[in-house]
């Protein structure tokens, strides 16, 4: 079976829509193909701001959201970045192998550092990128799910692994960006041509998957959408109602051109509704599994764990081969 390997960061109380049909969904389809590797990066979540124990109760919060969505601890392994200490690891070692220009042009980090500048910035933030490549390449990872936003990194990654095995010979899997463009891209439901995200969209414009009925349908109904009423998908002239067909039309598994038809003549109105219907559908079942498994932390801890061994004896592997071949002594 070929290899999956994604991450996501536990920094907020609850994903988002955006983070659930770009990344989540694909996760739980490909555990039946694919030998599934997934991690809650709270290493990454360090790079910005944060306080401690905020950081301990988003970590549980965002695996039991996992676990939720359908992740099942029997066939995928799913654990927490930092308790496999190997990442920390390989990621110091591919840092030495990064050119400082290379990293100097991702484009997350230009945004992110920009918004808080340069004295506020974490070197952590600038390798950030390494640690991530760091995550997939342990894991020898075929494929990789995520968002449009995460493909500068894994071209990052990908350059990398060859890098290195051009260097000391054949050590990683080269991986694949793994990402469907029908939900790529997400975007913020306020602001259309934006993506939906965490650290920059308004509470109005992101749907959490743990928010409560009330607060979904009205955000859904509140969604900016553009002038005229038909509905139709035209990114450029109607990112509203682009952005609105396109998650219903994944929530729904129906293809945009029959939602067109179907709405032909009806207004947004119509349309927000139905979406709005489909988003609790989709989202109440996942809140209320959430909420049960968090009821049993030591449960949750234990899962936690097992996922932890099994990353453990893969990441192992390959940070023995690794240290053998950029020249550590190994110890007697
Ligand atoms: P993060 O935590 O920001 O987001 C998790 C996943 O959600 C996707 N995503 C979106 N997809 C579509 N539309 C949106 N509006 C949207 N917002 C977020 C992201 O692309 C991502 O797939 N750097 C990664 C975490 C990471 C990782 C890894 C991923 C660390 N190590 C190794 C893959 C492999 C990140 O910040 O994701």
């Amino acid at each position: 079976r070929p290899r999956v390997l994604s991450g996501i960061q536990p920094t907020a109380d609850s994903f988002h829509l955006g983070n659930y049909l770009g990344a989540l969904r694909q996760w739980v389809a490909l555990q039946d193909t694919h030998d599934a590797f997934y991690c809650v990066v709270d290493l990454h979540a360090i790079t910005v701001p944060y306080d401690p124990e905020v950081l301990r109760r988003r970590t549980r919060v965002a695996a039991a959201q996992l676990f939720a969505i359908g992740i099942d601890p029997e066939r995928s392994t799913l654990f927490v970045q930092s308790h496999v200490r190997e990442h920390a690891e390989l990621a110091w070692v591919l840092g030495c192998l990064t050119g400082f220009g290379e990293a100097s042009r991702m484009t997350q980090f230009k945004d992110k550092s920009a918004k808080q500048g340069t004295s506020a910035t974490s070197v952590g933030l600038f390798t950030y990128p390494v640690l991530q490549a760091a995550d997939i390449l342990l894991y020898q990872a075929d494929q990789v799910p995520v968002g449009e936003d995460q493909r500068q990194h894994l071209e990052l990654t990908r350059t990398l692994a060859q890098r290195f095995n051009h260097r000391f010979g054949e050590t990683f899997v080269t991986p694949e960006a793994y990402i469907p463009e029908a939900t790529a891209k997400i975007t913020d439901l306020q602001e259309p041509t934006a993506k939906m995200s965490k650290s920059s969209s308004s509470p109005q414009g992101i749907l959490d998957l743990l928010d409560d009925p009330g607060p979904l349908r009205k955000k859904v109904m509140r969604a900016v959408t553009d002038t005229g009423t038909e509905i139709v998908a035209d990114e450029e002239n109607k990112p509203g109602v682009t952005n609105l067909l396109r998650i219903y039309s994944a929530l729904s598994e129906t293809p945009i051109p029959d939602l067109e038809s179907r709405y032909a003549g009806q207004g947004y109105g119509a349309l927000k509704k139905d979406l709005a219907q489909a988003v609790l559908d989709t989202f109440t079942p996942i809140r209320e599994r959430t909420e049960k498994l968090l009821a049993d932390e030591e449960q949750l801890d234990r899962l936690l764990a097992r996922g932890a061994d099994r990353a453990s004896a893969v990441a192992r592997q390959t940070m023995d081969a690794v240290r053998d071949r950029v020249g550590f002594l190994g110890r007697a």
